[in-house]
């Protein structure tokens, strides 16, 4: 099959993009910079918030091999800290990198893929993207969009023949947690005194969490299940535990036990 996974420097993007090669997968993916990849990988410079970027990424892969069958929508990143502090721009940052820079890629494949009367989105959301996490609120609207987005996308292409599934990774081990950008302002850290010992939970959680080969296998899986459901939550135990309570407790009952596992 014909892939194109963004945001393949590290973390789950380059573990997916070496997993899907030795598959025997056509492997397209996108860096914002020189990265040493393994032979065999195409690389494909672009940010994807640069809309016309994205559109002539997508245009080289149809040249080159008149399809595309699958877009891992992987590329990301986070900004931390109390949402009073974050300045409109760590706001747009956010927001356009986890969300319409995912809208920019889905927009320069479905013609393609409509035409054919097949393919396969697949987004990368998070467990924060089903339950606002405190100190990590942008992050967690960023990927809320993503899931209302995509329940609506679903509806709208499988008459086509194209499914979308959401895949929701807790705690892993990437470059992730070094890539967050936080809040550091003295005024931030007085003003929220609960801030810094949460964000550092957060960072200790990730750290010690998966690894990235885990959710590259299962989006490897993904990828081949004929009728693959509409979502999946790749996690520890604890965490797909978390997201079971927050469906089935009244929201007074769950925000509490959410707040206090990061001291508020
Ligand atoms: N790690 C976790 O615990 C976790 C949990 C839930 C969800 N996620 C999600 O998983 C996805 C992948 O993250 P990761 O954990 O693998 O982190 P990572 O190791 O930091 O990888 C993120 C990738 O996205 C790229 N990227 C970020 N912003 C981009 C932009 N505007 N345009 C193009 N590429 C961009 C990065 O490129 P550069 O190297 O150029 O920055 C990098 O290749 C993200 O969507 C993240 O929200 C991660």
């Amino acid at each position: 099959m014909i892939v194109f996974i963004t945001g393949i420097s590290s973390g789950f993007g380059l573990e997916t993009a070496k997993l899907l090669l030795q598959q025997g997968h056509t492997v397209y993916g996108s860096v914002r910079r020189d990265v040493e990849l393994p032979q065999g990988i195409h690389p494909l410079k672009v940010d994807v918030r640069d809309r016309e970027g994205v559109q002539k990424c997508v245009d080289q892969i149809i040249e080159a091999e008149g399809r595309i069958d699958v877009l891992v929508n992987n590329a990301g990143m986070g900004i931390g800290g109390p949402l009073e502090f974050a300045s409109p721009q760590e706001i747009s940052e956010q927001m356009d990198s986890n969300f319409l820079g995912l809208v920019h890629c889905v927009d320069a494949v479905l013609p393609h893929m409509r035409r054919q009367g097949s393919g396969r989105i697949i987004a990368i959301s998070s467990i924060g993207g089903l339950m606002g996490l405190p100190f990590q609120g942008f992050y967690s609207a960023s990927k809320f969009a993503v899931e209302g987005y995509c329940e609506a996308l679903r509806l709208e292409t499988k008459p086509f023949g194209v499914s979308v599934v959401v895949i929701r990774p807790g705690d892993f081990s990437t470059g992730f947690t070094s890539s967050r950008k936080k809040q550091t302002s003295e005024e931030a850290l007085q003003a929220y005194p609960a801030y810094k010992q949460a964000i550092g939970k957060v960072e200790k959680d990730e750290r010690g969490g998966l690894e990235p080969k885990v959710l590259a296998r299962k989006i490897g899986k993904v990828i081949r299940m004929r009728h693959p459901r509409h979502g999946y939550v790749v996690s520890s135990f604890e965490q797909r535990l978390s997201v079971l309570l927050k469906r089935i407790l009244p929201a007074e009952w769950f925000s509490p036990i959410l707040g206090s596992y990061y001291g508020l």
